[in-house]
């Protein structure tokens, strides 16, 4: 039934309009229908759009009539037709005049109906969900921005070099790690970042990425915080973090700009997201040391009415961000916000101590507006072998297991800073989403393996 006759002039939906006039056929599924004893309204997705079919009961048989009267949501089908332009069509400006239809699936009962359905079961039925419009245009503006990415990188004379995913030591911390069993020798762990690769790379090619999955044992249930989420991580030698924060100014602003020329229609039209700070992403951003943004912070809190959110506004010096602080200092500002100088003693054991100021790292993090928080976190790496080794120490790391990193200082080292950029997060600002759960295929968070 798929490979007959009516594959001869199969089109997608994406292509339509080089088809005015021409009889084609379209191969999908049913997302949603209206009519009457005379005339159907099948509204078809193909996996490439959305395009509403039009059956008059005088065109075809009446068995074949019957059949589209009778066809249920989701059912997948085989539609030809004319192809007719017609701007006060729904969906893409073109109707389909249908001379023919094919049922090649029932679908019985589909879970998902137009009502509102809450989030837990949206969730548990993901792999239909997936279907819907708004998820379409969320995972193409995801494919949109991880495309942005890699040109940016390639486009700059960076070379890709992807991590591994089994490591044997801790780069963000011993509490956040996916521990397994590697055979029966030792521990291994699923990788929370791919940077300190990224350090031997760069210190072999100068200017390297890498871009994969990563994998972070929070116990967290924010919306912003996945167990395992696309990080993609620069690291270039011969930087310094003024360096560091230039790079990810001008490689966020090319972001923004592809995805807002690419999908303007998308962004306001399905997910009713407004432009006008997006439009606002142009170099320079606002920048803020860590001091300042404290003075800020503690300022804001004073204004909060609200008990709740006061004490946890609470900050002092030597305190890292939470979501709270960074949701209300980023609403501050129409631009992406830019914090450098953390306390070491909240940051990971890699961090470089400001020669002038060891209390301080040589770090930088980058908030997006609009209250959605830290997207970037980066910094200059340590390059002092004493300074590195107390810290492994301090840290409770195993010396053992990164000689290897140690050699990247005993050999030929030299000032190198990089960043890792949060795809997911990265999605749900742009997209404009409350949580990081649409922003991926399939969500994995504390309460979620399935599906
Ligand atoms: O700030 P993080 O932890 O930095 C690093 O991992 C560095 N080693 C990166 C580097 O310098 N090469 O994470 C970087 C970014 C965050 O800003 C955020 O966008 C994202 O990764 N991220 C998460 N996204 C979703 N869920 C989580 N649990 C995340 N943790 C970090
Ligand atoms: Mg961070």
């Amino acid at each position: 039934m798929i490979t007959n006759e009516l594959s001869k002039n199969w089109v997608r939906i994406s292509a339509i309009a080089d088809h005015v006039g021409q009889e084609i056929t379209l191969k999908g599924w049913l997302y949603n229908k209206r009519g009457s004893g005379k005339i159907q309204f099948l509204q078809m997705r193909d996996g490439s759009g959305f395009m509403q079919c039009v059956l008059s009961k005088q065109d075809v048989s009446e068995e074949m009539f019957e059949l589209a009267s009778s066809l249920t949501q989701e059912s997948s089908i085989i539609l030809s037709g004319i192809v007719k332009k017609d701007d006060r069509a729904p969906f893409c400006g073109h109707e389909l005049q249908v001379t023919s239809v094919t049922l090649v699936g029932k679908s019985v009962d589909y879970p998902i109906a137009k009502k509102e359905h809450g989030d837990a079961f949206l969730m548990d039925h993901r792999h239909l969900w997936l279907r819907s419009r708004r998820q379409h245009a969320i995972l193409r503006i995801r494919a949109t921005i991880i495309r942005a990415i890699r040109d940016y990188f390639d486009n700059h004379d960076f070379l890709l070099v992807d991590s591994p995913i089994f490591t044997p030591n801790a780069c963000e911390g011993t509490s956040t790690l996916f521990e397994t069993e590697w055979f029966d020798e030792r521990k291994a762990y699923l990788s929370q970042s791919g940077q300190l690769y990224q350090e031997a790379t760069a210190m072999a090619f100068g200017k390297t990425y890498c871009f994969g999955p990563t994998f972070r044992a929070e116990k967290s249930k924010t919306r912003r915080h996945l167990n395992e989420f696309w990080m993609v991580e620069p690291e270039v030698a011969f930087m310094d973090l003024e360096g560091d924060m230039q790079l990810a100014e001008d490689f966020l602003c090319y972001v923004v700009e592809v995805v807002l020329n690419k999908h303007e229609k998308d962004l306001t039209e399905i997910l009713e997201r407004d432009l006008t700070i997006l439009k606002n992403v142009k170099k320079p951003f606002p920048r803020l040391s860590y001091d300042e943004a404290v003075l800020m912070i503690q300022e804001i809190q004073k204004e909060v009415t609200d008990e709740e959110t006061k004490k946890l506004m609470h900050i002092e010096w030597g305190m890292d961000f939470g979501s709270p602080h960074e949701t209300e200092l980023t609403k501050r500002f129409d631009k992406p916000l830019i914090v450098y100088g953390f306390p070491s003693q909240v940051k990971a054991f890699y961090m470089k101590k400001d020669p002038q100021n060891p209390k301080v790292a040589k770090c930088v993090d980058i908030l997006a507006p609009e209250g959605y928080g830290e997207i970037i976190g980066g910094g200059e790496r340590e390059d002092n072998l004493e300074f590195l080794l107390k810290e492994i120490e301090k840290h409770g790391l195993n010396q053992n297991d990164l000689e290897w990193f140690l050699d990247l200082r005993r050999y030929g080292s030299v000032p190198h800073a990089g960043f890792g950029l949060g795809v997911e997060r990265t999605v749900a600002w742009l997209c404009g989403l409350h949580h990081v759960r649409e922003t991926i295929a399939f969500a994995r968070t504390l309460d979620r393996l399935y599906p």
